[in-house]
């Protein structure tokens, strides 16, 4: 595995690579969730480059960008051991020198939900991830299902950029207890870490509900709520079931499903989460 900071090294290496290449950008400190990306990567291309970088502008001034958890020789030990061919850790002064002034922005779609919490957070992950996408220049791209408004903001840049790319999003990877795998998960205190899987619980009570024929979207955001609040430890922002791909806050559930999604506070670590809401071909069909 190589590993590159500067972008003529990156350049050097990536020209040097025959076929396909797919990319997994992270922000390190990885886990199960990001090696599930690096496996889908190593099945589908010939090459996986993984990005570390720690993107400043992706941060809100009450978010605590030096306190993000950091550990780059654990990382370099997962991704040898899972095969990448190569990885770029650039610095910050390589993404945004001093004088940068160019932003890559989505409009619509980064509105609702994480957007309306988290001021300006969508256009640092699209500037950076443009610029990332612009110096590995991949076949494909690998984003987890977690962060699932950010997947469809990807989805509509590269389309609207169009960059020859395609995004493969790959499923929430969760414990065993339901907690989906985040970075974040490290900041939790005991009582926090044993209460945090309420949030799947209180998902897949809501999709039970929903396979059983509820398509009020208000009921199911009800259902979810009540189970979350009746956990002291928590304090939700906001729970939302959407349109999956305009996220349109919905009335009723149509034939295209909706997106559940949530973010819950444990003190002052925020948790997000999510279910897709569809109907089975099967059941559809009947
Ligand atoms: O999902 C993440 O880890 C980050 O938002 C990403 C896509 C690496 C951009 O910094």
């Amino acid at each position: 595995m190589k590993i590159v900071s500067t972008l003529p090294e990156l350049w050097q290496t990536r020209q040097e690579l025959s076929g396909s290449v797919g990319f997994v950008p992270t922000m390190g400190f990885l886990h199960d969730g990001h090696i599930s990306l690096v496996r889908a990567a190593k099945s589908m291309c010939d090459n996986t480059i993984v990005s570390i970088f720690v993107n400043p502008t992706q941060f809100s001034p009450n978010e605590d960008l030096d306190a993000y958890p950091r550990d780059l020789p654990r990382d370099f030990a997962m991704l040898e051991e899972a095969g990448v061919d190569l990885v770029w850790t650039p610095t910050p002064e390589i993404m945004y020198p001093d004088d940068f002034q160019t932003w890559v922005e989505v409009i619509e779609v980064t509105k609702p939900l994480e957007g309306n919490m988290r001021p300006n957070h969508f256009r640092g992950v699209t500037t950076v991830v443009a610029k990332l996408f612009n110096a590995v220049w991949p076949q494909k791209a690998f984003f987890g299902q977690k962060d699932a408004q950010q997947a469809i903001v990807i989805q509509q840049m590269t389309r609207d950029l169009n960059y020859p790319i395609e995004i493969v999003i790959c499923p929430i990877r969760r414990e065993d207890d339901g907690l989906a795998m985040s970075s974040r998960n490290t900041y939790l205190d005991e009582h926090q870490r044993r209460a945090a899987p309420i949030l799947f619980h209180a998902l897949s009570v809501a999709k039970e509900a929903f396979e059983k024929g509820e398509r009020n979207a208000k009921e199911l955001r009800q259902i979810v709520t009540h189970i979350v609040t009746s956990e002291p430890l928590t304090q939700l922002q906001y729970i939302s079931c959407t349109h999956p791909k305009t996220l349109a806050e919905l009335d009723t559930i149509g034939p295209e499903g909706a997106l559940l999604s949530m973010a819950v506070y444990f003190g002052t670590t925020r948790l997000i989460d999510n279910i897709i809401l569809k109907e089975s071909i099967t059941s559809s069909k009947q």
